[in-house]
């Protein structure tokens, strides 16, 4: 049986250092890419730095015989590490934005400093990283990209309102890369994973740590990122510990109004039942969705409230 390979491609990996960046790295390598291993060397919490993180994996990379080279630059200047990869193999095929750090919190007491050092890292990082590979990409007709997300950013965390917020915009941030690169073979996807890693070792069990190694999240990466990956962009999947799924938008039936002086709060309440039905769920997919709503609302003679409402 054949495997999925890489040769001659070139990855960089943001904050391979650790986790699942270095378990990133290290497959990567192992079918035949040349790696850029990014990271940073501070702690979880985003202080200080080292160039000890990267070399670790540039090292064991390189003892297993693959091809492998360190940048220690921050994820907010990408640039220079876009620039690594095209000195040492003179492409880039594949960007994983994988870096990260957690500043939790009670909202109550968060700082300016907690909310712009975490999107520093989690979305400028991204799209600094993103931004100087793009004109590659598109030079070559060719490009994969993983951004990640988190189940924080998804459904929110408790203390990590700034996390939450820099995780969800991978979101946006993803889709709408997913549409620029379409025209261009650049496939852009986001991931919402959970692994094992020094940002989860003190919140989670060790039994349940022990069936969430980052090796469970690499295989989704790799299938998104691969050659044979022709079509899938601008998608959300929620993956680790064995478990791989797909992520949507879900709508509920939802009331239509006509928009005239009958469109009053208490003619919303009326159809509150309506606006949260999930019986029959719609999956939009984009603002064409909810422009033939609207189409359909035009149509509307009146609102007609039924009874008389209880409020206006
Ligand atoms: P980790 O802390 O083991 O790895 C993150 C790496 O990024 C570290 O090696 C760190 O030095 C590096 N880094 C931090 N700031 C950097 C910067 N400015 N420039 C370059 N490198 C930098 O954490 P883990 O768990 O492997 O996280 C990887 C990604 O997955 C992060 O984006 C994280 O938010 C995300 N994630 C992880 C989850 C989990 O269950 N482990 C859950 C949801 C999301």
């Amino acid at each position: 049986m054949s495997e999925l390979r890489f040769d001659n491609q070139t990855v960089v990996v943001t904050g391979a250092g650790g986790g699942l960046g270095k378990a990133y790295a290290t497959f990567f390598a192992s079918r035949g890419a040349n790696v850029v291993v990014n990271d940073l060397g501070g702690s979880f919490k985003g202080e200080g730095t080292s160039n000890k993180a990267a070399d670790v994996v540039v090292e064991e990379i390189k003892a297993a015989g693959g091809k492998a080279v360190a940048n220690y630059d921050s994820v907010e200047n990408g640039e220079k590490i876009i620039e690594t990869a095209i000195q040492a193999f003179g492409r880039v095929d594949i960007l994983l934005n994988n870096a990260g750090i957690l500043r939790d919190v009670s909202f109550k007491n968060m700082k300016d400093a907690d909310w712009d050092l975490i999107m520093k890292v989690h979305v400028k990082g991204a799209y600094k990283c993103a931004r100087a590979a793009w004109p590659y990409f598109r030079k070559q007709k060719y490009g994969r990209v993983i951004n990640t997300a988190s189940a924080a950013g998804l459904f929110g965390g408790f203390g990590q309102a700034n996390y939450a917020a820099a995780k969800l915009a991978q979101v946006g941030f993803t889709e709408t890369l997913a549409k620029e690169g379409l025209k261009y073979n650049i496939l852009v996807n986001v991931i919402a994973p959970i692994a094992a890693s020094r940002m989860t070792e003190t919140v989670m069990p060790p039994d349940v740590l022990e069936s969430l190694k980052p090796d469970w999240v690499v295989p989704l990466v790799a299938v998104l990122v691969h050659s044979s990956n022709e079509i899938e962009t601008g998608s959300i999947f929620e993956v680790g510990g064995g478990h791989v799924a797909k992520i949507r938008w879900e709508r509920a039936k939802g009331a239509l109004l006509k928009t005239d002086s009958t469109l009053t709060p208490g003619a919303i309440l009326k159809r509150w039942k309506d606006v949260n039905d999930f019986s029959e769920p719609e999956h939009p997919q984009g603002t064409a969705n909810f422009m033939e709503k609207l189409e359909e609302g035009l149509k509307l003679s009146s609102n007609d409230p039924g009874e008389t409402l209880d409020f206006k």
